[in-house]
């Protein structure tokens, strides 16, 4: 069986999407940047091992440390769900193509962070999410899938960031299931390879 990791820096409603709807033992722990992550809870709650690796000062230890810990578990896949720390560029370089991301807007339109209110400033017509695979970039990767939904009158940052999640929380299981069970990825006419 494939083992994975997923890491979390908050509140982790994508990663109890995930752990809801995949077969939990593929999920080796759950690494965070943040010891007070309520998704530690959510882990703790399925039995899942949990790793704390703390952003501190010195961010080259921070580096290091996050390098280290990943190596030791040696993951088939890294997930990213809602981690705010940048992955150091050796992980990248190391576990590439084998790790994902899911970002809140549609990109490569809005890349970074606050996405709701900018996608409101911005009078966009359309919103919604992204799953992609983490390049050294800023969600730059190659984009695996995408869903939208349509701009409310009445949308705010926080209606938006509620519709956005529920999309977050169907896509991005679906995404991982499909790695799970080693189907192609095709997107675009090209075959995402994993590294098996
Ligand atoms: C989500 O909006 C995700 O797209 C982004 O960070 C947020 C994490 O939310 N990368 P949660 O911790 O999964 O609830």
């Amino acid at each position: 069986m494939k083992k994975n990791i997923i890491l979390i820096s908050g509140r982790g409603s994508n990663l109890q999407a995930i752990l809801e709807n995949i077969d939990k033992k593929s999920i080796i722990a759950v690494m965070t940047d943040n010891p007070n992550a309520k998704g530690l809870l959510i882990a703790k709650k399925y039995g899942i091992e949990t790793c704390v690796v703390a952003k501190t000062s010195d961010k080259q230890k921070f580096k290091d440390d996050l390098y280290q810990k990943i190596l030791f578990y040696n993951p088939d896949l890294i997930i990213l769900a809602g981690f705010m720390s940048i992955l150091p560029e050796k992980i990248v370089n190391d576990f590439y193509p084998n790790i994902l991301n899911i970002h809140p807007s549609l990109l490569p339109k809005f890349a970074g962070l606050n996405t709701h209110s900018r996608v409101l400033e911005a009078n966009e017509i359309n919103h919604g999410c992204t799953v992609h695979i983490v390049d050294n970039g800023i969600d730059t990767g190659p984009i695996i899938t995408q869903r939208a939904l349509l701009i409310e009158k009445s949308d705010t940052p926080e209606s938006l960031e509620k519709r956005v999640l529920t999309l977050e929380h169907t896509i991005y299981p679906k995404v991982i299931k499909w790695f799970l069970k080693n189907d192609p990825i095709i997107k675009n006419n090209v075959v995402i390879n994993f590294k098996q």
